[in-house]
């Protein structure tokens, strides 16, 4: 890293970084990385360091770096028209095609697709939509949304509350009222050790049942959840635990978001993890893998349930008092279109299954038998390695041995690999672009070892 040179200088100085020790970073205790240029699954700093993001980005960057395509399809559309708004009717060739796609590939039952800017966004307005959608029903006491702990829906108001991750909460005053949470579908970390897999789904149903019916479900508007938990571990579901989570939604007549903004769109192997998992959603939302990150586009795609209401909403009360500058911009449904034929041309859906199977697999051999490995799981291009302090007990780390943090800079600063310590337990997650070969997963398989025995032993 170059030191006291006027960039570093710059961003410690004026730079508000997200997600950050902010006072670390301002006296310059932590390192910055300053991003120059990508290609495929690499990336590389401004001091020639070539890096295998292994992490995509943050799980978005889904059909690799560099790709021209994409590029060129962002020229172009800000050449001809850089923006309009799309209130009132108006569109662009770029935002109408987009939605048509997106309608082509989603679950047959889902209607409209509202675009937004990122999955934070696209969230609160799924919120703010089911609100909307029980005033109109007549139901005005049915709001409450119920999230699951280890979530992860976003970082706004509603959104960071439904994010069932302490450090989101923490000095925010979060979560708001009208979300609550229940029980994670981890497995792993499961309070009875005695309990099998069946069994725990049947105990995660009951608690979400438990809860409905302490709050009342009169007053239950929705459910949240990723297919598969993503920065609250990367914990694909216990078997049977959708059908069997949406048996007691649909008892109480609440309604299922799907949030897919790290799943949409492939990287399950599957186009979206409700087709995977079997999830009928009433509203899905997207974002990330919707335009792999080239530019900033996200959306809440609504079932034909919801929108029949939504439309009697408007011929009751007028125009849906919703909508933001950039929904629907030009230059962000450009990066969508050219994003979903490359992700088809490339057939990169079967690749993030078949690479996806490889990577774990491969993973699960070269660890499994660690004495510090209690965990290896993924679906698809996710993957996360879970450390513990004994495995027989399953005993956890202390969380200020910072185990995870310490194994991801190993793993950087040996071989150049990006994985993230993800934020709540000492787990190192791992969710490449979709063109990931066999050599590279390889590659990333051999560098954990290595970081893990380094740490380890
Ligand atoms: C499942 C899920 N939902 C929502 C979000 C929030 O998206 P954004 O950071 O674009 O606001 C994320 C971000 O990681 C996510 O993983």
């Amino acid at each position: 890293m170059l030191k006291n040179d006027q960039l570093d200088q710059w961003d410690r100085e004026n730079f508000f970084h997200p997600s950050t020790h902010l006072a670390q970073h301002a006296r310059g205790e932590s390192p910055n990385r300053v991003i120059k240029t990508a290609s495929g699954v690499f990336i590389e700093d401004r001091d020639g360091n070539k890096l295998l993001d292994a992490f995509a980005g943050l799980y978005c960057v889904n059909v690799g770096y560099g790709r021209q395509e994409i590029a060129e399809a962002i020229a172009d559309q800000a050449r001809e028209l850089a923006y309009y708004h799309s209130y009132v009717g108006h569109g662009t060739e770029a935002s109408i095609t987009l939605a048509k796609m997106i309608l082509d590939r989603a679950p047959k039952n889902m209607s409209k697709v509202y675009f937004g800017l990122g999955g934070s966004d696209a969230n609160e307005t799924n919120v703010k939509l089911i609100w909307y959608y029980n005033n109109i029903l007549g139901r005005p006491e049915k709001k409450k949304i119920i999230s699951r702990w280890r979530g992860y829906h976003g970082s706004g108001l509603v959104t960071g509350s439904l994010t069932g991750l302490e450090l989101f909460h923490k000095k925010f005053d979060l979560p708001v009222e009208q979300v609550i949470h229940t029980e994670a579908p981890y497995y792993y970390r499961r309070t009875d050790l005695d309990q099998s897999e069946e069994q725990f789904v049947a105990h995660c149903a009951a608690e979400l049942e438990a809860l409905i019916e302490r709050e009342g479900a009169d007053t239950i508007a929705a459910f949240i959840g990723e297919p598969v938990l993503g920065t609250g571990g990367i914990v694909p579901p216990p078997a049977g635990y959708w059908e069997a989570i949406q048996a007691v939604l649909k008892k109480h007549d609440i309604l299922l978001v799907a949030d897919e903004v790290v799943t949409g769109f492939g990287r399950l192997g599957s186009m979206f993890g409700s087709d995977h998992y079997g999830i009928e959603a009433d509203i899905i939302t997207i974002a990330k893998g919707l335009t792999s990150a080239y530019a900033p586009l996200s959306g809440s795609i609504v079932s034909d349930k919801v929108w029949k209401v939504l439309e009697q909403g408007t011929d009751e009360n007028g125009p849906i008092g919703h909508g933001w500058t950039y929904s629907a911009h030009p230059i962000g449904a450009a990066a969508g279109v050219a994003n979903l034929k490359l992700i088809d041309e490339m057939n990169l859906v079967s690749n993030a299954g078949e690479v996806g199977a490889y990577l774990n697999a491969t993973m699960a051999e070269a660890l499994s038998g660690h004495a510090h490995v209690g965990d290896v799981r993924g679906e698809g291009m996710l993957c996360a390695v879970e450390f513990v302090k004994d495995k027989d007990s399953r005993t956890f780390f202390d969380a200020a041995d910072k185990i995870g943090p310490q194994i991801s800079a190993k793993l950087l600063e040996q071989d150049k690999v990006i994985a993230r310590a993800m934020p709540q337990g000492d787990i190192l997650g791992f969710a490449p672009p979709f063109c990931l070969t066999r050599a590279e997963a390889d590659q990333v398989v051999a560098a954990t070892v290595r970081a893990v025995e380094a740490v380890l032993g």
